[in-house]
């Protein structure tokens, strides 16, 4: 099939950073000069849709100037790995609450949802926690000095099916009974320090789709363009079976191509997200401060000792792999780059601090293998083996290296 991506989520808001300009954004892709561009043009929007609601944080592509990273992928979210987050957090309130200063890092903290989750939940340490985020982008980081941010609710009544993702529900649900007794507290958390923005106001998930079905309605409506775009769709199909002929099953006829892109049109124009905008006091998280860095480089960017805990998510994959948001796969050099990270966290970490990975790191094309032979290597252990959790993602230094 053509247009073959389901669209929204049914009745969930998610939080995007930035996500009015962002949807705004997402429209000036792809400028379509004939109906098979447009049938692209649909499968691409329907790709980025369904990633903004794949996360409630801030939803962003920023193309590199460096070959070796590609394009930066900025997702991010409040309260992302909560069953995560409650680990670690407790593990600072027990084995460093006492101390004078705790410092941890952000690491790739793109708007910087992370270090403020983070500086909600752990408010009763208030003056001696410091913490630090960094990340590659510029940007992001000048937006993590923001504290706005927004909360976006896909409407219930679209024809469109929907994905179900859990990581939305703690600032998201109408279900509170459903989370667990952490989820509600960062739920309160939230209401605590964000406060509503003037009311929620409706904005289109695909802002030009509306324009696209009037288009596709005058061509469908105009015999000789429609002939003639028929024609050059045949032809092109043609050329594609002779090259890949296995693909020729799938090939439907162009009359067939065009009700499908039509449907999909009319229930894109009618899908709506609501938006409901927030701040957060200026001084709101003094606590965290923010700077562009390269995990590459973390030994000089902190003192040996001095960080108690080290939270680098969802990022590994932008320098051990190579290939783009679509399809990623290990750099040969990947075991020496891990190493190398590796290294550089055991001199900057206090003994008995932890590292701590995405949840699902092995989803972006890492081979978990490659990070666990690094960091046995360099003196950490992990802290739990958790049966729900495949990539075992929290590390804890045991010794000097
Ligand atoms: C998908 S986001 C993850 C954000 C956050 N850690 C989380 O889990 O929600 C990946 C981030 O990694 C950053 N990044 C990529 N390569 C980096 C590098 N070498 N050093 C620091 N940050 C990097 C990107 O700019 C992007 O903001």
């Amino acid at each position: 099939m053509y247009i073959n991506q389901s669209n929204l989520c049914n009745g969930k808001y998610i939080v995007n950073y930035n996500s009015k300009n962002n949807i705004r954004n997402n429209t000036s892709y792809n400028k379509p000069e004939s109906l098979a561009n447009d049938i692209s043009k649909v499968s691409a929007e329907n790709y980025k849709a369904n990633y903004m609601i794949s996360f409630k944080g801030q939803m962003n592509y920023h193309k590199s100037d460096s070959s070796e990273i590609g394009t930066l992928n900025n997702q991010t979210a409040f309260f992302r790995e909560p069953e995560t987050d409650e680990v670690v957090q407790n593990y600072i309130l027990e084995k460093f609450g006492d101390d004078r200063e705790i410092n941890i890092v952000s690491g790739a903290c793109s708007t910087g949802e992370e270090a403020k989750s983070y500086a909600m939940m752990l408010d009763k340490l208030s003056d001696k926690l410091n913490i630090m985020g960094f990340d590659i982008n510029s940007e992001c980081i000048e937006k993590a000095q923001n504290n706005n941010c927004q909360l976006i609710k896909n409407e219930d009544n679209s024809s469109l099916s929907f994905i179900n993702l859990n990581s939305e529900d703690i600032l998201l649900t109408d279900n509170i009974e459903d989370l667990t007794e952490y989820e509600k507290r960062c739920r309160n958390k939230f209401g605590q320090y964000y406060h509503p923005q003037g009311i929620p106001y409706k904005v289109p998930v695909f802002p030009n789709a509306k324009q696209e079905l009037e288009k596709l309605e005058a061509t469908l409506a105009n015999k000789e363009e429609f002939e003639k775009q028929k024609n050059q769709y045949n032809e092109q199909m043609r050329i594609t079976k002779n090259l890949m002929p296995e693909l020729a099953d799938f090939s439907l006829p162009f009359e067939e191509v065009m009700d499908n892109l039509k449907h999909t049109l009319e229930q894109q124009a009618n899908a709506y997200r609501l938006v409901e905008d927030f701040a957060a006091g200026e001084l709101a998280f003094g606590n965290c401060t923010f700077s562009v860095g390269d995990v590459m480089n973390l030994g000089q960017m902190y003192k040996p000792n001095s960080i108690n805990v080290l939270l680098y998510r969802n990022a590994l994959y932008h320098t051990l792999c190579k290939g783009d948001n679509m399809f990623r796969f290990m750099k040969d050099d990947a075991p020496e780059i891990m190493d190398s990270i590796a290294k550089q966290i055991n001199k900057i970490l206090k003994p008995e601090g932890l590292v701590v990975f995405g949840e699902e790191e092995f989803m972006q094309g890492i081979n978990s293998s490659i990070i666990k032979k690094a960091m046995e290597n360099n003196g950490f252990k992990l802290l739990q083996t958790n049966i729900n959790n495949t990539n075992n993602n929290i590390w804890v230094k045991t010794e000097n290296i």
